[in-house]
């Protein structure tokens, strides 16, 4: 029997209309273009308009997916959607987009792994269709991160924004994903997390509480080293050599975690999906923007070998190489 892989037949995005640069933020706390810039590479960032939810990027996103791809939201066997933002505790936001496309009776469930969440929901989707369960799969990653920064804190509310990407992944004789790698370690909890919920309960503070908690230096060292050897995995498990990507599509958070990645694949810049600039950190929304954005532009053509990778709160980190 031929092996049957998972092979992405559309990509879509969406990013709110609003958009904030540099400068804009110099207007309300103490930073500058020039720190921005050279410490992470972000020039500007999309914004959520009040009420514009998670969930309404994911939909529009979606959308845009299955119609590059040709495909139906009632021909959907599955919708997995990776956020850390969802719009209400529950249902599910997968739920909450599978209604509004139109796609009831499929199975449609979130995946929380913070920033490597599209990624992680893109490796469950791969075991799926592997395994025969599933043919046509949509997969999202959706954010309104922004809703969880605190405007005073200059610390960490330069490096992110919303936004939202998907694809289509179908059954195919053709590669196809090669191989996915998902890890986790949630002994680094302290360094980068959210500190309120139903369970541990909400603050008497601004905004309940709901603010991202983050040891920047340590995050961005332990990433370097975890993604370095994150890249090594993958292409083992693939049974491919750095020389065969054509493409490494990194997760979006800054351009030295970025660089660092590509320089240990040997790989030029030239090489590497860029977005960072324009989007800053949308979290599991990062990877598969980057993605339509390369796919739209029409730098990744098809049958080329793209690296997909992602490191976040957790830690989680998680990758896929994969031929698109
Ligand atoms: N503007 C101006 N100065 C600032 C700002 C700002 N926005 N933020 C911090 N500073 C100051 C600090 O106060 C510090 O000042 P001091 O030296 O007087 O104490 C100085 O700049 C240097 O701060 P560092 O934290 O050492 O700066 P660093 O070079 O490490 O860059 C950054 C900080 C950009 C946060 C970096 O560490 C980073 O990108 N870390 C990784 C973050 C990440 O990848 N997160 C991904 C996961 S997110 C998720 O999963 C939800």
């Amino acid at each position: 029997m031929a092996q049957i892989y998972a092979r992405i037949t559309g990509t879509g995005s969406a990013l709110p209309e609003r958009v904030v640069t540099n400068a804009d933020l110099e207007k309300i706390v103490d930073t500058s273009d020039e720190w921005i810039r050279t410490r992470t590479g972000i020039q500007q960032r999309h914004i959520a308009a009040d009420g514009e939810t998670t969930g309404d990027l994911a939909t529009l996103a979606a959308q845009r997916a299955l119609e590059a791809a040709g495909v139906k939201a009632s021909e959907l066997d599955l919708i997995v959607l990776g956020t850390t933002t969802p719009d209400i505790i529950f249902p599910s936001t997968a739920c909450l987009v599978q209604h509004r496309l139109g796609a009831n009776g499929c199975a449609a469930f979130d995946v929380n792994a913070a920033c490597s969440g599209f990624v992680y929901a893109l490796g469950v989707a791969d075991k799926f269709i592997r395994s025969g369960q599933s043919k046509k799969v949509l997969v999202i990653g959706a954010e309104t991160l922004t809703r969880m920064v605190d405007w005073n804190e200059r610390e960490t509310c330069v490096l992110f924004g919303d936004g939202a990407g998907a694809v289509v992944l179908e059954a195919s004789e053709e590669p196809g994903i090669f191989a996915t790698c998902l890890h986790a370690d949630g002994g680094f909890k302290h360094l980068l997390y959210n500190p309120v919920g139903v369970s541990a309960g909400f603050k008497d503070e601004p905004n309940h509480g709901v603010r991202i908690n983050m040891s920047g230096r340590e995050v961005f060292k332990v990433a370097v080293k975890t993604l370095d050897s994150l890249v090594d995995e993958t292409l083992q498990a693939a049974g491919m050599e750095a020389s065969q990507i054509d493409w490494l599509i990194p997760h979006q958070a800054n351009l030295r975690i970025i660089e660092a990645t590509a320089k240990r694949l040997n790989m030029p810049m030239e090489q590497v999906i860029v977005t960072v600039d324009k989007h800053a950190n949308t979290s599991s929304g990062s990877v598969p923007l980057a993605l339509d954005f390369a796919v739209r532009s029409g730098k990744v053509k098809r049958g080329q070998n793209l690296l997909l990778e992602a490191f976040g709160g957790g830690f989680t980190w998680a990758s896929a190489l994969l031929r698109y």
